[in-house]
């Protein structure tokens, strides 16, 4: 009998595992499940016996691929699939896959959640500001991208977006103001929400040079990973500009210093906190389950990211 595991150091709400559970156990396989784990020696002992692997952030590196002797498919429930070692993968003939598209409305609604907590003074009794008409640039639009863009123009926002790989055009049909340039979008916008993918490319790349070009009553938004962000900028703008803030979903490595330093001017989830919702863990957590069968049982590769 073919394995399932779930792998989720945070969990999936009970919901969604159930529905899993279906999925697995229709095809004919086992579901077993291994949550809240505190060591990663957990992850790797989990892994030894089962077929396929469902995570979250949960860290797929290179010793646990390796220690997967049957793994023949790890699903990334979610959109960013940094936190697997893509090379370990296909050198192990693992499929990798994530989900995309299933938990961006969960996040989207997570970044305008912490901008009217902010811009409100983190509701402390005190007159705050007000969403409508602040101009707000989406940085890479993508799945969530697009849900934040809907969401902000119900709010009555100006909605600016860059995009790389996405044309003027699709962005304009959307109803934004396309941008030709990054350095574009951080000086016309209030507020910007990150929306990058973590690789190479784009590890460190938000810092000094971009955060100092925004208008006054600048506020960065961070639902995509911390370690886009260039911390040793991200202190020194805090340092410059004192109408800087900074809303982050998962806490920086720099953390202590803007608590000590900047009170009032961030907020931070104490864990990734943006797609825990019942909708996106049941959203996300099917497709995975979905997904697995449809490759175990027929070979569909659709949403692998290793090939
Ligand atoms: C993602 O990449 O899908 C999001 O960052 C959500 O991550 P999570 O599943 O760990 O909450």
């Amino acid at each position: 009998m073919k394995k399932v595991l779930i792998a989720t150091d945070k969990p999936f709400a009970k919901v969604a595992v159930d529905g899993i559970r279906q999925i697995v156990e229709k095809a004919g396989y086992e579901l077993l499940l291994l949550e809240k784990y505190t060591d990663q020696s957990d992850f790797i002992k989990a892994i030894e016996a089962v077929d396929a692997v469902i995570i979250r952030s949960d860290i797929a590196d290179r010793n646990v691929i390796e220690a997967g002797k049957k793994l023949k498919i790890i699903v990334r429930a979610g959109a960013g699939y940094d936190n697997i070692d893509l090379a370990a993968a296909t050198e192990h003939k693992v499929v990798a896959m994530n989900t995309p598209g299933q938990n961006s409305n969960a996040v989207a609604e997570l970044a305008l959640g912490m901008m009217v907590y902010m811009a409100r003074n983190s509701f402390n009794g005190s007159s705050g500001t007000e969403l409508r008409g602040k101009s707000l640039g989406i940085h890479a639009y993508g799945n969530v991208g697009k849900y934040v863009a809907t969401i902000a123009k119900g709010f009555g926002m100006n909605v600016f977006a860059f995009d790389p790989f996405v044309a003027a055009s699709v962005i304009e049909d959307d109803g934004l103001h396309a941008v030709g340039t990054v350095e574009e979008l951080y000086s016309k916008c209030q507020y910007v929400s990150l929306h990058i993918p973590a690789n190479a490319q784009t590890k460190k790349s938000i810092g000094f040079d971009l955060l100092s070009k925004m208008p006054k009553g600048a506020t960065l938004v961070n639902t995509a990973r911390k370690e886009v962000i260039d911390e040793e900028g991200l202190l020194k703008v805090f340092a410059e500009r004192p109408d800087f803030k900074y809303l982050s979903d998962i806490e920086p490595d720099c953390k202590a210093e803007i608590i000590e330093k900047y009170s009032g001017r961030f907020f931070f989830t104490p864990k990734k906190m943006g797609a825990q919702t019942s909708e996106a863990n049941i959203n996300a957590g099917l497709a995975a389950a979905n997904q697995i069968v449809d490759f175990l049982e027929n070979g569909i590769t659709t949403f692998q990211v290793n090939k």
